[in-house]
């Protein structure tokens, strides 16, 4: 894919007096206007930094959670245009609309070096149209802005969206450091994984990991299962599971799974003892029982301490992990056990280890873990999934495509 350096060959040889339209993704969690995790701002300042050093004008367009298509000040990006300026050391400008009067006026007053923030492009109904002609409309408004497109927003390149991808068609585009590292990382727990390879996968649904599992199933050693899809594998077994979390649809896939990598000598682990409460809430009286005796009355909010351990000597002698979903509960101190003993084993892992984005990436901030521990902490949730279930994904086939005779 063309990177920065061949875009500015592409450009003249400079950067400087040149629009460039950078695609983070500044997607976080937000408790009114305050930013509760800003590890996706944190992560989208190389990119910007580097082009604002190089003497671009930067307009920076990005979405924040899913407005219906029209402006909605609880999705303003305001919030996060400030935080970008003090990562930045510098104000950041904002435009309070993403193509209509006040970008235009930003962007025709922007000099070079400074950088500005374009409103919330979800504001706009053209960015995620699934009508083509309706998307590409607004793709040429976002494309008059700029002289040059850079994909940085790893989180979103999934998507088949304006700024994501019709973009790419119309300006000189390529992708920025942050896809660039995502995509290096990813494709390392895919094609040439050291050995041994964990992969330990948690969260409430084994639904929204099929398409993992099926694809990381041929290429882990072990399999390491926590969370509330834990309970959809135990009563596919024919244990009781109490009021835990159960997708009764899944219980035949979960069976094949648990088949499948016996025949394939994968180990796939599943917790022995589990941490029960009689209710969801985080001052629930917490006891720990044997995975295959929940009582009826109880439901189960973490992996036990006993599996935690266990879990936790897997991945620490692991050269390769990837991790994605929390083993419970750990917005509730009472149910964080397994998920900050899985954390802070991929802290020992002496190789590469990634935590997958979304939830996993905000727990282990929340636990107290800086990202330096880690690896790599992917800003992806959906998108680092969807890569590693061998999906296209529609951001990066548009820039491969821009630069056929380079497959990477
Ligand atoms: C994410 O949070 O995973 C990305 O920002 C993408 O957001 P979306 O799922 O709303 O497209």
């Amino acid at each position: 894919m063309k990177t920065i350096d061949d875009l500015t060959t592409e450009l003249g040889g400079d950067l400087r007096g040149k629009r460039v339209l950078v695609r983070s993704d500044l997607n976080v969690p937000l408790d009114g206007t305050t930013i509760t995790d800003d590890g996706r701002v944190r992560a989208s300042v190389p990119t910007i930094k580097r082009l604002a050093d190089a003497g671009a004008r930067v307009l920076v367009t990005a979405h924040l959670g899913r407005p219906k298509g029209t402006p909605d000040p609880a999705f303003s990006l305001a919030p996060v245009a400030q935080r970008l300026g003090e990562l930045l050391g510098t104000p950041v400008l904002f435009a309070n609309d993403t193509v209509g009067t006040e970008a235009k006026h930003i962007t025709a007053a922007l000099t070079d070096g400074q950088v500005a923030v374009l409103e919330n492009v979800r504001f706009n109904a053209g960015e995620t149209s699934k009508d083509d002609a309706e998307r590409g409309a607004f793709a040429d408004e976002l494309a008059a802005l700029a002289d040059a497109f850079v994909s940085d927003g790893f989180g979103v390149v999934h998507r088949k969206q304006a700024s994501v991808y019709d973009v790419a068609e119309r300006l000189p585009a390529a992708v920025g450091g942050l896809v660039q590292t995502e995509v290096e990382v990813l494709k390392r727990l895919t094609d040439t994984p050291e050995r041994p390879y964990v992969v330990v996968l948690g969260g409430s649904k084994v639904s929204d990991k099929l398409g993992v599992i099926d694809n990381l199933i041929d290429k882990a050693d072990s399999l390491l299962i926590g969370g509330g899809m834990v309970f959809t594998f135990l009563a596919a077994q024919g244990h009781g599971v109490g009021s835990s979390l159960l997708e009764a649809d899944q219980l035949d896939i979960a069976r094949r799974y648990v088949e499948q990598a016996a025949e394939k000598g994968v180990d796939l682990v599943l917790p022995t003892d589990i941490v029960v409460a009689p209710a969801f809430s985080a001052d629930a009286p917490a006891t720990v029982v044997a995975a295959d005796a929940i009582p009826d009355d109880q439901m189960g909010l973490d992996i036990g301490p006993d599996s935690a351990a266990h879990f936790a000597s897997i991945v620490s002698a692991a050269k390769t992990v990837f991790w994605n979903g929390p083993m419970g509960v750990f917005e509730f101190e009472a149910f964080s056990g397994g998920t900050r003993a899985v954390a802070k084993a991929l802290t020992e892992v002496d190789g590469l280890s990634v935590v997958g984005g979304g939830d996993s990436a905000a727990a282990v901030r929340q636990l107290g873990f800086t990202d330096d521990q880690f690896g790599h902490i992917s800003t992806g949730g959906g998108a680092s999934l969807e890569y590693l279930e061998g999906k296209t994904l529609p951001g990066l086939a548009i820039l491969e495509e821009q630069s056929p005779e380079d497959p990477a």
